[in-house]
């Protein structure tokens, strides 16, 4: 539930980001007009951090976090930017009706009552089951797996008795009808009578994240015939297998405190991880991450890691799942150590607990994780290889949002196939223009063409220009007005974002001084996309400001400045446009006359 901007600014008029810091880091200390303390986004061991009471930010100078009070509280809770807001008033003491969530339980469908009764009821009755005479044979099993009596109970195994029709008396008996039975999903009444599918077998149930059973799967305990190992609930009115994700509703209670969460393959693999103390861990009860999933991860707001199968199919996976994951813009890492083709559960129970931890601690980024994984296929050696992974990555690259983590790829594929940084950064600039790529195996591609060339001298004019009043537009409200007169966009689309916020600000709050922290705000509250670097841009403007002095003359130099080199730029991009197809003569021509046109100011 959004919050009212008016009780967001009363909060923050209240809360003071130096006592809120303090609040939660112990080593907060005056220095000189600012005060500083260790970071606690990063090791640090001398005080990176430094807070400004004056505008009411913090930024740490390692590794670049920084925001408002509310940030803050975002980042070091790793909460929803509503909870910090809501975290700080709990803080200062602030309460007001308009900050309480109307909570809305979602109405359980009043037929589906008897059906989770029924299911709960099951479950009990298989937990049972595995302590009769007949259960022996799977604690037997369960002792060859060694899996503790704790994680037994913990995850609520069971066993089906191996007469299917006696487990169906047993609920009739409670007073559940064949209807009943069917929609939990074990079994469908047949001419024959109804006989439990899960049969003889060794029972997982399956939560969903309130901790309610929604369905089963069922391990066989014998080898050598050619049942499945496994036997799932099908999907039924109360269980959506896109949704769910094996020990959810255990791990959920553990993440935050972590701020990791493992995502494994399989049961096995849970109770692996369990067993030397990784408690946030789920299981994809295969190998396919599907959107809902994606969404309950993203919701953790922690960082996923993931491990599956060290073999073949786990590894392809795994790069599946990488882009997935790089899409939807999760962060991420990867278990990768070479030559490991066994899942968690197989290496604790060769090579121990301590094997097992530094496993799974073997984590890497996404394009660590990419590199091995195609050195395993073949060593990067020739142009196709490296070919390959270029490609590979260029559609990956292009959907950063950052330009800063896309030059940190970029500079690491330079390294790994020494294809240029340039060249690689004009492919991905042709694949955002959404042109196919397929043209890199020939020797005559952008790569060999652009070799070498840096960002051009207009955009850096340009951009300079654009920063200088942007920086004016926060000390003084005239530098706003010019700007929606005179100026009335950007190129860069940070600053672009940025001036339409302040914009709007100066029109809704024509007596509110304008202050990095209130937009700080505005822009948190808001969708825009690009919020991120439009927040940092204003974090980093909020240690400049008191320094930054209101120049009109300074505006019109800029103003100058922007409406040439934004024609050059606008019109370079247009040529590179209609180079595309055309032959060299036909560029050259284009060329030609792009130069006269844009060097007609005597430049
Ligand atoms: P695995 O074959 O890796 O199973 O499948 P596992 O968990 O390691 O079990 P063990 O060690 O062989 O006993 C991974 C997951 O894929 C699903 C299950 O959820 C399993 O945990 N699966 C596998 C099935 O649903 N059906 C199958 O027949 C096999
Ligand atoms: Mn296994």
């Amino acid at each position: 539930m959004a919050i009212d901007y008016d009780v967001l600014k009363e909060i923050k008029e209240r809360a003071d980001i130096v006592d809120i810091i303090s609040y939660f880091l112990p080593s907060v200390q005056k220095k000189g007009r600012n005060y500083v303390c260790i970071c606690p986004f990063h090791d640090d061991h001398k005080p990176s951090m430094q807070i400004s009471k004056e505008h009411q930010t913090f930024r740490c100078f390692v590794d670049n976090i920084g925001g408002d009070v509310f940030t803050f509280v975002q980042k070091y809770e790793k909460c929803t930017f509503e909870e910090s807001v809501r975290k700080v008033a709990e803080i200062i003491g602030y309460d007001d009706p308009r900050l309480h969530k109307k909570t809305y339980q979602k109405p359980v469908d009043t037929d589906l009552v008897p059906v989770y009764d029924c299911i709960t009821e099951l479950q009990k009755f298989y937990k049972y089951c595995l302590i009769t005479d007949e259960g022996k044979i799977a604690r037997d099993y369960l002792e060859k797996r060694q899996l503790s009596a704790d994680q037994q109970a913990k995850f609520g195994l069971g066993y089906s008795l191996s007469d299917g029709k006696r487990t169906i008396e047993y609920l009739k008996q409670k007073g559940f009808s064949f209807k009943n039975i069917e929609d939990t999903g074990i079994a469908l009444l047949q001419t024959s009578g109804m006989s439990d599918n899960n049969a003889g077998r060794l029972i997982f149930p399956i939560f969903d994240k309130s901790g309610q059973v929604v369905g089963f799967s069922a391990r066989k305990m014998t080898s050598g015939d050619d049942a499945p190992k496994y036997v799932n609930s099908p999907e039924t009115r109360i269980f959506n297998k896109r949704k769910v994700l094996y020990n959810f509703n255990n791990a959920k209670q553990t993440v935050k405190h972590d701020g990791y969460i493992y995502l494994v393959e399989g049961f096995m693999d849970v109770f692996a991880l369990d067993s030397i103390g990784i408690t946030s861990c789920v299981a994809l009860m295969s190998t396919k991450l599907t959107n809902d999933h994606i969404d309950e991860l993203r919701k953790l707001n922690v960082e996923v890691r993931v491990c599956l199968d060290g073999d073949r199919p786990g590894q392809e996976a795994m790069m599946q799942i990488i882009s997935q994951l790089n899409e939807a813009r999760i962060h991420a890492r990867y278990v990768s150590q070479a030559g490991e083709l066994r899942d968690p559960d197989e290496i604790l129970k060769q090579d121990g607990p301590e094997a097992l931890k530094a496993y799974v601690n073997s984590l890497v980024d996404p394009f660590d994780f990419i590199i091995a994984y195609y050195e395993s296929t073949s060593p990067l050696s020739s142009n196709e290889d490296k070919k390959k992974v270029i490609n590979h990555f260029v559609p990956m690259i292009s959907r950063l949002k950052s330009s800063l983590d896309a030059d940190n790829y970029i500079y690491k594929l330079e390294k790994v196939t020494g294809f240029s940084a340039q060249a690689i950064r004009n492919l991905v600039e042709k694949y955002k223009s959404g042109q196919k790529i397929e043209k890199v195996n020939n020797k005559t591609d952008v790569i060999v063409e652009h070799k070498g060339k840096g960002v051009p001298r207009e955009l850096r004019r340009l951009e300079f220009a654009e920063s200088m009043v942007v920086e004016q537009m926060m000390v003084d409200k005239e530098a706003v007005i010019f700007f929606e007169e005179k100026i009335k966009y950007f190129y860069n689309e940070t600053y672009r974002v940025l001036a339409n916020f302040l914009v709007d600000f100066v029109h809704n709050y024509p007596d509110a001084p304008i202050t990095p922290s209130a937009l700080i705000d505005i822009v948190s509250l808001s969708n825009v996309n690009n919020k991120e670097e439009v927040v940092n841009l204003l974090t980093s403007l909020s240690f400049k400001v008191s320094t930054i002095k209101y120049s009109p003359e300074a505006l019109k130099d800029c103003e100058k400045i922007i409406t040439e080199e934004r024609t050059k730029v606008y019109e370079r991009n247009n040529l590179l446009k209609a180079f595309e197809g055309k032959s060299v003569q036909e560029q050259a021509r284009l060329m030609d006359e792009y130069i006269k046109r844009t060097t007609k100011n005597g430049q």
